[in-house]
């Protein structure tokens, strides 16, 4: 009985090591991201709404795309995480005329 569990944990522990990675799986994220990051945006200039690990800060320092150079890509650029995708799908998102596009980090 107990052991049953304990192998049901050990064969479930990769998943939830994967969910700590991304905020969901890749195939949930592809459909929710969008939800995800949704805000308001009266409330969240007004109120500081902040969502741990949710933050798209975390998105863009996991997800950094860095050019022969080093350096991490602006979201004008095809190949930043973001925009990649959304130049496929004819998305435009204005989320980076407030936000950081690239993680922040020390000058090189
Ligand atoms: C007009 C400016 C503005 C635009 C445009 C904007 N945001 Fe925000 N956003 C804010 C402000 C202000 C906060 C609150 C910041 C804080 O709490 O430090 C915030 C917070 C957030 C947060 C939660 C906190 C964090 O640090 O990430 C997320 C997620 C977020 N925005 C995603 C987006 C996305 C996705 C877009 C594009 C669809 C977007 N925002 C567009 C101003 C903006
Ligand atoms: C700790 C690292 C990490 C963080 C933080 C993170 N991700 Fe991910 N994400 C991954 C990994 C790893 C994958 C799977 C491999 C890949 O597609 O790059 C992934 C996959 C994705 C995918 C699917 C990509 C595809 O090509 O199918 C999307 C969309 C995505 N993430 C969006 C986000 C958003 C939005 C945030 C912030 C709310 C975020 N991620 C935060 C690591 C992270
Ligand atoms: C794996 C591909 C992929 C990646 C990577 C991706 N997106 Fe998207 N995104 C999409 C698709 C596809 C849509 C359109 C979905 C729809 O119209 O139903 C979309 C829509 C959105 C929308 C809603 C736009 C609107 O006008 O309705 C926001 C906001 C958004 N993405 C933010 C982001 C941010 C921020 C990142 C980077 C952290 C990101 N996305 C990365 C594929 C992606």
């Amino acid at each position: 009985m107990r052991l049953g569990l304990i192998l049901i944990a050990l064969l479930l522990a990769p998943l939830a090591v994967r969910a700590a990675e991304c905020p969901a799986p890749p195939a949930e994220m592809r459909r929710i991201h969008m939800d995800l990051l949704a805000h308001d945006r009266n409330a969240a200039a007004r109120e500081g709404i902040r969502r741990p690990g949710h933050g798209l800060d975390d998105c863009i320092t996991c997800h950094v795309v860095r050019d022969a150079g080093g350096a991490a890509v602006d979201a004008t650029n095809p190949r930043h995480f973001c925009t990649s995708c959304h130049v496929k799908v004819a998305v435009s998102v204005d989320c980076f005329s407030c936000h950081r596009a690239t993680p922040v980090e020390a000058a090189r």
